[in-house]
């Protein structure tokens, strides 16, 4: 199938549920569950392919944070920077859905220098496959190591949600529930080890994970929650899933330049990721994440 830089619409005939993905990034911009949508996707959010996607599912790979090592790939990695190519879709009466992939060789944005990707000595291909209907919207991020040497790696399905009303200040409508077990590393310097996850600052923290499949409630205004379930897989063994909460906040939202400044209150991240795995993907080896967002 040709490579189109059309936002693809996907609709589940049998309920009215729907999905919009940007080829750029095969970025998830929207998923109706035939009532509301239940990601956010910024105001300002460029859909031109010049910078990642403000909103949805941007996909991370194969580094989450910037760099560390004196690289210069960009933060988050090459996977939400370059045009995927569409496959299937499908429509049937108990779900509909559409799949993307990426083959390295055809990357050419986000690379950066001074790492063994821009070296030459890495390959891979990435397939995003995506399974949605009234209940749940399931999305499944593979990767398959396709050169000579093994590499390593971190994954994150960067999910926006929407909140109602615009009340993510609101701890009684805009919370994260599940996370009670995990170690909090914090990127800010603020965070109170304290539960469910509320946003009172700026909030961008760590949940390292105690077990492998990933468990949480996020309320998303309205009186209403989605329930979020997430699992990673490093050649056909499960590994932990940590999860990312994220939120800007007044000052970080108004120096976004393609986030409203006061978009803050209407969006919660929250990032299920193979982070603290340890080893490598092997050669011919695959690993994938997969998340199941149901709207309650
Ligand atoms: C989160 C990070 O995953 O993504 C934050 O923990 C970061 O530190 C946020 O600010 C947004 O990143 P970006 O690159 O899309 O602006």
């Amino acid at each position: 199938m040709s490579m189109t830089k059309d936002i693809q619409t996907i609709q589940h005939s049998a309920s009215g549920a729907s999905i919009q993905v940007h080829p750029f990034g095969a970025t998830v911009l929207s998923y109706n569950n035939g009532k509301k949508e239940i990601l956010f996707v910024s105001e300002s959010a460029l859909l031109d392919g010049s910078k990642p996607v403000r909103g949805g599912i941007p996909l991370v790979f194969p580094i989450f944070g910037p760099p560390s090592n004196g690289s210069t790939m960009p933060q988050h990695g090459f996977a939400r920077r370059n045009y995927w190519t569409q496959k299937q879709t499908f429509d049937t009466t108990t779900s509909a859905g559409i799949s993307f992939e990426l083959d390295f060789q055809d990357v050419s944005a986000g690379i950066g220098e001074q790492n063994p990707w821009a070296n030459g000595d890495f390959n891979c291909k990435l397939q995003l496959e995506l399974e949605f209907g009234p209940e749940q919207l399931t999305t499944k991020l593979s990767i398959r190591n396709t050169g000579s040497k093994a590499f390593p790696f971190q994954t994150l399905l960067h999910t926006y949600y929407t909140i109602q009303g615009k009340a993510a200040l609101d701890p009684s409508q805009c919370y994260v529930k599940g996370l009670e077990r995990y170690k909090l590393i914090d990127k800010v310097g603020n965070a109170i080890d304290k539960h469910p996850i509320i946003i009172e600052a700026e909030v961008d923290r760590v949940y390292d994970s105690p077990t492998k499949q990933l468990d949480v409630t996020i309320g998303v205004g309205n009186n209403e929650a989605v329930r979020m379930t997430a699992m990673g897989e490093v050649d056909e063994v499960s590994v932990p899933v940590s999860c990312v909460v994220w939120n800007p906040y007044v000052e970080k939202a108004a120096n976004m330049s393609d986030f409203g400044n006061d978009q803050y209150q209407e969006m919660i991240c929250v990032e299920p990721g193979i982070l603290t795995y340890d080893g490598v993907l092997e050669a011919t080896k695959q690993a994938s994440l997969t998340q199941t967002v149901f709207p309650l």
